[in-house]
């Protein structure tokens, strides 16, 4: 960004210069061009680009990234800086690289799925943070980089001599993102994965049946969530620093981004105070309600009733099923679709009050019906009439879905190594930052091309690098010593 930088800013700075010069010269007239001007521009904004639409470079093109992530959850963040354009340069320990590239393998040899799949779109240097030389190459790294992102254990930044302190004098542009399980408080040392992180920020407890044990769901909230938050904050701390000209640090707690995700939860407890959650099936089956939000199996968060049902092949599928919501404005045509068109008037059906203490055999009688279709057959006919419907969509069906292949939702990339993969593309779609999916980096790809390119290093200097043993593994020094 600093090359490109130089070039914003001195648009920038002409701006106000002209219009100094043009207020000095028409003093006296009314003011009416000036607002002109700021109309044309929109609040400021630099003058409209001429290039069609998706050829203008992308969202984030001239940001350069020092990718210190590993696992999911920061990389989740790197990758949609990446693909919204920035350079994202991944550091990764020599010999080992990211600790995913070996975990879950399908194609022996081949980086995993689970690294291929959170590391599009990036380049990969090895270096080892401990070594001076290693240090050397950082330092340099730190110097042209925008933003450092990392997702280390509690101190392991400040281990390596990191401190925010210590980059900052290097470059007080330098936004530092970090994701760490917990926030400041008792637990802010702790080492937090996925589940840990599901537990401790209040989803488990609110997911699962109320007779039965917490839950953890397969969307990665935990980890991907968080990386999602964080990406807010960079890409809102890049905007700011745009017009304070500095850096800052921004920390996303993934306890805090579970609790983010679950406040539905927590709206409930506090209207707990006031009275049962009617909307929840305990109520209308009698039962009642402790002092914390309990588990309300798939009761919808909406407050309108809602149920996963049968539809035709269940249980032997155990996908043909549909999550059903009896809205009230859809009353009226949920009734005449199942065949009881004398619920819409009938007073113990007619109001969503009168519905609660019956929804299990409302729901039964809905099953009825969704059972003597598939679950397709329900979703067409539910829409026909604005009745909103579920279908449960296995990973199976979801990759062979042709409409996500067509947006760049799911997309088919090739791989050196493992050859072709299924992977999810980028999910948020810019009409003037088109995004492209390219494959994952190998451990240290672009080493050569970072230290020279990026980095300036003369063939001396990078050959000294190289001798000192801090790009590579410490493995090999042995064998060949
Ligand atoms: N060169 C030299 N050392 C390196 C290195 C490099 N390029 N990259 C990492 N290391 C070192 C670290 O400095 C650290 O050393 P230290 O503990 O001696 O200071 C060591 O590798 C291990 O790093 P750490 O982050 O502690 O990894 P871990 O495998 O022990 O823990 C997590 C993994 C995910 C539990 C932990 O990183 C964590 O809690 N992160 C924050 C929350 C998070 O993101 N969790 C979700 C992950 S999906």
């Amino acid at each position: 960004m600093a090359k490109k930088k130089s070039k914003t800013k001195a648009k920038a700075r002409s701006k106000p210069a002209a219009k100094k010069s043009a207020r000095k010269v028409v003093k006296l007239a009314a003011k009416k061009p000036a607002k002109k001007a700021a109309a044309k521009n929109g609040n400021g904004a630099p003058r409209i680009s001429s290039k069609p639409y998706g050829l203008d470079g992308k969202a984030l093109t001239g940001v350069r990234i020092l990718d210190f992530t590993h696992v999911q959850s920061g990389p989740t963040c790197t990758q949609l800086l990446a693909w919204f354009g920035a350079d994202v340069i991944k550091v990764e320990r020599p010999g080992v690289g990211d600790i995913t590239r070996g975990q879950l393998v399908d194609v022996k040899g081949a980086d995993s799925l689970y690294f291929t799949m959170l590391n599009h779109n990036k380049r990969s240097i090895t270096i080892d943070s401990k070594h001076p030389q290693g240090m050397r190459v950082l330092n340099a790294l730190i110097k042209t980089c925008d933003v450092l992102v990392e997702n280390f254990a509690p101190g392991a930044l400040d281990r390596m001599g990191l401190t925010w302190e210590y980059i900052h004098k290097l470059n007080p542009r330098m936004i530092v993102a970090s994701v760490k399980g917990f926030g400041p408080g008792p637990y802010e040392d702790c080492k937090v994965y996925e589940n840990v992180a599901q537990c401790a920020g209040g989803s488990a407890s609110t997911t699962g049946f109320r007779d039965g044990p917490p839950l953890v769901t397969g969307a990665q909230i935990g980890d991907s969530g968080t990386g999602l938050h964080l990406a807010l904050g960079i890409v809102s701390a890049l905007y700011q620093r745009n017009r304070t000209g500095r850096g800052q640090k921004v920390l996303c707690a993934m306890q805090d981004g579970v609790l983010n995700l679950s406040r539905v939860k927590l709206r409930d407890q506090q209207r707990l105070a006031h009275g049962p959650l009617t909307e929840y099936s305990q109520y209308g089956e009698g039962i009642p309600f402790g002092d914390a939000t309990p588990r309300a199996g798939n009761d919808s968060g909406g407050g309108q009733p809602g149920r996963i049902l049968k539809c035709k092949g269940a249980p032997e599928d155990p996908n043909a099923y549909i999550y059903f919501i009896t809205q009230a404005p859809v009353w009226g045509p949920i009734c005449d679709l199942i065949g009881e068109p004398t619920w819409k008037t009938d007073p113990e059906y007619a109001t969503p009050r009168a519905r609660l203490p019956k929804l299990n055999q409302i729901f039964a009688r809905i099953e009825e019906w969704t059972m003597t279709k598939t679950k397709f057959e329900v979703m067409n006919a539910c829409n026909e009439v604005d009745i909103p419907v579920g279908p449960i969509l296995s990973m199976k069906e979801l990759a062979q879905e042709q409409s996500l292949r067509d947006t760049g939702t799911v997309v088919e990339v090739d791989h050196p190594v493992r050859g072709k993969y299924l992977s999810v593309g980028n999910p948020i779609k810019m009409s003037d930052s088109i995004s492209e999916v390219t494959r994952s980096p190998l451990l240290g790809e672009h080493t050569d091309e970072i230290l020279t390119k990026v980095l300036g290093f003369k063939a001396a200097e990078v050959a000294e690098i190289k001798n000192s043993g801090a790009l590579s593994a410490p493995e090999k020094k042995e064998k060949a010593a």
